[in-house]
């Protein structure tokens, strides 16, 4: 395990990497295993592909040491993706009968969830992220569930606080992390029972895999999320863990370039007369900046805005060369989407979700100038 006082950086190259042994790798290769020799009685180890893996227990031991640093006991799970991973903390969790609160404006596939939940007896309230709107909705919940900063919107809601009080009510807390990356926000250590991840953004990065993980301070709790994993079989393959593991290493240096280049764009775009609902969690008059900057150390990669109308905003996303017009978010390469164009999302037909990558600053920040001039023109 990696010392508690090393720095990010120092963190993320080191995570989860095995003792050295001579003649062998850094980081060992993916494991490719259904079945491992078992002979005699089945006393722990490997055993079958399903339910354990080699390279996922490296990757687990790196994502632990990132969500709790210097902590022993955190136990993380990874899923094959982070609709996986948040599907296996609601329904290891939950019975029928049961009160879960979630956000109306979190990620948009979370209410074909509800509706699984809702068929199985289990009552969904929602609340809105900003301004702790869950408060009012907790009595008698078992979960509490939160998305912050929120997808699109970049709502952020204060994690301590709501702690405090759904565990008063007696009700877990799940936090989901994308956004921030435990680089950017540390949920177990501001007292919630899950930080969740769709690891297939920020925290890998490169937009070529889909990955997720739970990661967990209560042994019993973990033991119902592996259960659900091992049931449902919601596994990722060890290429993915593997190639999720050598991208961590790079963690601290996307993500500081991310997150300095978001600040940059959303300065910038402050000052532009045709962008309007500007949101970036680490500008200082962003609604969301008090209680962000009280819980989170960076302020994610994403910026989002509104531009007059649809066409404007196509036009825009036409027009840009080093961004591509793309779901999804967090990777080296920049992104944007109109995110209207799903239909799933209470925004504005201009609404763009802007995912800043690792591009000079300036070249990104002066194709984004140059798309928003040609698309007023
Ligand atoms: C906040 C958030 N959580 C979860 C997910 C789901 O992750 P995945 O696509 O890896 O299943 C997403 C995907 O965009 C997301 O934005």
């Amino acid at each position: 395990m990696t010392d508690k006082n090393y720095g990010d950086g120092t963190r993320a190259v080191r995570a989860g990497l095995p003792d050295p042994v001579k003649y062998e790798p850094t980081l060992p290769g993916p494991v490719f295993a259904a079945h491992f020799h078992l002979p005699g009685e089945p006393t722990g180890g490997y055993a079958y592909g399903r339910d354990e893996n080699p390279t996922w227990t490296h990757l687990e031991r790196a994502i632990g040491e990132l969500e709790a640093p210097g902590e022993q006991g955190v136990e993380t799970l990874v899923f094959a993706s982070g609709m996986a991973a948040i599907s296996a903390v609601l329904l290891s969790q939950l019975r029928t009968g049961d009160v879960v609160v979630v956000p109306t404006d979190g990620y948009q596939a979370l209410p074909l969830l509800h509706e699984q939940l809702r068929a199985y007896g289990i009552e969904v309230r929602t609340a809105p992220t900003g301004g702790d709107g869950q408060l009012a909705v907790l009595e008698g919940a078992r979960l509490l569930w939160i998305e912050t900063p929120s997808n699109p919107g970049l709502d952020v809601c204060d994690i301590r606080r709501l702690v405090r009080e759904a565990h008063a009510a007696g009700a877990l807390v799940a936090v989901d992390n994308t956004l921030a990356t435990p680089l950017g926000q540390r949920p177990l250590e501001l007292g919630a029972d899950f930080s969740v991840a769709s690891d297939t953004k920020g925290m890998t990065g490169h937009g070529d895999i889909l990955l997720g993980h739970v990661s967990c301070r209560d042994p019993e709790r973990a033991a119902e999320v592996r259960r659900w994993r091992k049931v449902v079989g919601a596994i990722p393959g060890p290429m993915e863990a593997w190639l999720a593991h050598r991208s961590l290493a790079t963690l601290q240096l996307r993500i500081d370039r991310q997150c300095s280049t978001a600040l940059a764009l959303a300065q910038t775009l402050a000052g532009r007369a045709d962008v309007t609902g500007l949101r970036y969690p680490g500008l200082p008059d962003d609604p969301s900046h008090t209680v962000a900057a009280r819980q989170m150390r960076r302020f994610g990669s994403v910026v989002s805005f509104e531009l007059a109308d649809r066409k404007r905003a196509d036009r825009f996303l036409e027009e840009l060369r080093i961004v591509d017009d793309a779901t999804s978010f967090g990777g080296v390469r920049s992104t944007a989407e109109r995110r209207g164009r799903w239909g799933g999302d209470a925004v504005a037909e201009g609404f763009i979700r802007f995912s800043v990558g690792a591009e000079d600053p300036e070249d990104l920040i002066a194709d984004v100038l140059r798309a928003l001039d040609e698309a007023g023109s």
